[in-house]
């Protein structure tokens, strides 16, 4: 049986059907792989994937990047839905830690080895809306002017959870969760070139901040108009979940972010993540000030 694999009408994005991710051949699962890297994003409608299901087949990317202190804690719930089944309140950290996603970002630049790929599924979603939307970075930077390419090459960006949260509100403490360590704030070119593609991708979001060279306004206001430049159509798309969908993007060239709705209704999505590759995603820190020590570390463990 032959997957067939429809682009998106975006520059990022293809919808594969005609397979089920639980039961790849090699042929199938290069197809697949090919396809991540021409499109940056795979949305695999009806698929249903157990947890186990889903770190295999996010496991054929690469490492799985562990997000909570148990290490055979491969798939983790993000959801507004606590243990007791009500639905999280507006104080609450972890309600905050999912409204912060619903600004533009990449997986784990926080952290000293920022993340390859993410997968997500659905498992119960709202009456309407919280999409997740993805915006392509390589047809961003190709966009831009001569001028602004100039201007950014050599510049990089300190990137923080503590920083991005801080700008919503959310003033967080030191372990407090994943992402809130003392390992230090990453700096990260503006510009990523992929390892594999080789094509040159805006590397920025809501974590980064604190160009070297810039002044803080100076660096806020670049890093805000080069969100709001590159995360526009034609480049990018909003995906309306049904339960069961699967969706891989590559955190190397694509920003994301959660959609809002009704809090009041349950979500429930299920996250694996996938390590970068230290040759190409670790960075080098620097203390963030707003972690209570620095202690540098090259492990995001
Ligand atoms: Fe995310």
């Amino acid at each position: 049986m032959g997957s067939t694999i429809t682009p998106i009408d975006a520059t990022l994005g293809a919808v594969v059907t005609g397979l089920e991710l639980a039961r790849m051949d090699a042929a199938t699962w290069k197809a697949v792989e090919q396809a991540f890297h021409e499109h940056a994003v795979l949305v695999f409608p009806g698929q249903d994937l157990t947890d186990d299901e889903q770190v295999a087949f996010a496991s054929r990317f690469g490492d799985i990047e562990l997000l909570a202190p148990d290490p055979e804690l491969k798939a983790v719930a993000i959801s507004n839905r606590k243990p007791d089944g009500s639905v999280m309140g507006a104080e609450e950290h972890r309600f905050k830690a999912l409204r912060g996603n619903e600004g533009w970002h990449t997986d784990s630049s926080y952290m000293p080895l920022s993340a390859k790929a993410s997968a997500l599924s659905a498992q119960v979603v709202p009456s309407a809306d919280g999409e997740t939307e993805w915006a392509d970075m390589r047809a961003a930077y190709d966009a831009l002017d001569e001028g602004t390419r100039k201007r950014i090459s050599g510049l990089s960006a300190h990137h923080s959870l503590y920083h991005s949260q801080a700008r919503i509100g959310h003033e967080v403490e030191t372990g407090a969760g994943y992402g809130y360590h003392t390992k230090g704030a990453p700096l990260r070119p503006l510009v990523k070139v992929h390892p594999v593609t080789r094509r040159p991708a805006l590397y920025i979001g809501r974590h980064a901040y604190g160009i070297p060279g810039l002044d803080d306004t100076e660096s806020e206001k670049l890093l805000s108009d080069l969100v709001d430049f590159a995360c526009r159509p034609p480049r990018t798309y909003a995906h309306r979940w049904q339960p069961g969908d699967v969706v891989i993007w590559d955190n190397r060239c694509v920003l994301h972010r959660a959609r809002p709705y009704n809090y009041s209704e349950v979500r429930v999505m299920r996250h694996t993540r996938v390590a970068g590759d230290p040759a190409t995603e670790l960075a080098p820190t620097h203390r963030d000030e707003r972690a209570r020590a620095y202690e540098p570390s090259t492990s995001n463990r």
